[in-house]
């Protein structure tokens, strides 16, 4: 058995569960993990109302990504993972819990010299920003790329992945304090856009170009001033819809007037294929620099908490007042090995 957090009852934070389930059986080509922190994700909070439910067949409890240790190895495996191996995943759900069964070819070996909170904050999120960036944008060096939600899980990555690329970051987040930490990231300018639109601010910043890339998770409500904000030939990569769903207005001609794309992405609903090939490259291309001494890229951290106070650590989320990801320890952090 294990512990696991369930909702009984689609709602608030106070209708997460901590219950005993039967621990899952690795099938065919997947590995049992021995899960020492999770971390959250904005979508958790819809699933956890009822509103994002899990891919077809897959495990019903939350959480999209952990690391910890190789517990069991199921059969016909074809990569060299031994038990105790320190490992960080790509869920389709099951991470809010003591162990979850994974395909293979979503794990990834843990930095050495990341602890497993550092490593649960990585696989969502930075997968997120690398598929954007890479597969779905192709961000090019010297380009200019808006990252909306700066001080988010997905933004404190894509920021750094943009600097890697060799291309140039400018955010807008929703204070003074997130703006200053996106900006120790490397974001070569910040907006506040409780304080004001920020296409004056893109303007100058671009010398009247705009953007060529927008990384949105906003949507709706940033429809005007996004377009505004868009170079000639743009891309404009939706990605989530936290300020709305619906547009109304001439989106249209002003796009067709910049030859703007509008591209839109969703990684978690991706075949099995898709995300090995992600996993593949994201390893390649990106993991080698979290072990860099001293690191070019670190996971943001806002907080840790213990399984029992997830029901906090979600509130915490929907304020709006992590700046980072939040992370969940699963086995307390005296059980952590580095
Ligand atoms: N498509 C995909 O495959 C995929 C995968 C992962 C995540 N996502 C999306 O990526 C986004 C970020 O996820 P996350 O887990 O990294 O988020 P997070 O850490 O919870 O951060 C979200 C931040 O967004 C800002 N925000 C919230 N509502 C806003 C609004 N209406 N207008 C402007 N800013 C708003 C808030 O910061 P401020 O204080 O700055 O407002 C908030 O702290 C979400 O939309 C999520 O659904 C998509």
């Amino acid at each position: 058995m294990m512990q696991a957090v369930c909702v009984d009852v689609p709602g608030r934070p106070e209708n997460l569960l901590l219950r005993s389930l039967p621990r899952p059986q690795p099938k065919d080509g997947e590995v049992l993990i021995k899960v020492h922190a999770a971390a959250l994700n904005r979508a958790d909070l819809l699933q956890r109302r009822g509103l994002y439910p899990p891919p077809p067949g897959e495990s019903d409890i939350m959480g999209l990504e952990v690391a910890g240790t190789v517990a069991t190895l199921g059969p016909g495996l074809r990569g060299n993972w031994s038990p105790d191996d320190r490992v960080m995943a790509l869920l389709s759900g099951g991470g809010y819990a003591e162990y979850v069964s994974v395909p293979e070819d979503l794990l990834m070996p843990v930095p050495s010299n990341l602890t497993f909170s550092q490593a649960a904050a990585i696989p969502e999120t930075w997968l997120t920003a690398f598929q954007l960036l890479l597969f779905i944008a192709q961000v090019k060096e010297g380009e200019v790329v808006l990252v909306h939600a700066a001080a988010s899980g997905v933004g404190t990555a894509a920021i750094q992945l943009v600097r890697l690329l060799g291309a140039v970051p400018i955010v807008t987040a929703g204070s003074r304090e997130k703006l200053g930490m996106a900006e120790a990231l490397g974001a070569a300018a910040g907006f506040n856009y409780k304080e004001g639109s920020f296409v004056q601010g893109v303007h100058d910043f671009t010398g009247g170009r705009g953007a060529n890339v927008i990384l949105d998770c906003i949507g709706g409500c940033n429809w005007e001033t996004n377009v505004s904000s868009l170079a000639v030939d743009g891309r404009w990569v939706l990605y989530g819809t936290m300020g709305g769903r619906c547009v109304e207005g001439d989106l249209l001609s002003r796009l067709l007037s910049k030859r703007g794309l509008l591209l839109s992405s969703l990684l978690r609903s991706r075949s099995l294929q898709y995300k090995a090939n992600l996993v593949k490259a994201f390893s390649r291309r990106v993991l080698p620099h979290f072990s860099e001494q001293p690191p070019t890229l670190r996971p943001v951290i806002d907080s840790t908490w213990r399984l029992e106070d997830i029901a906090e650590a979600h509130r915490h989320m929907e304020a709006n007042r992590n700046m980072g990801k939040i992370v969940i320890n699963v086995l307390p952090q005296t059980e952590e090995t580095h």
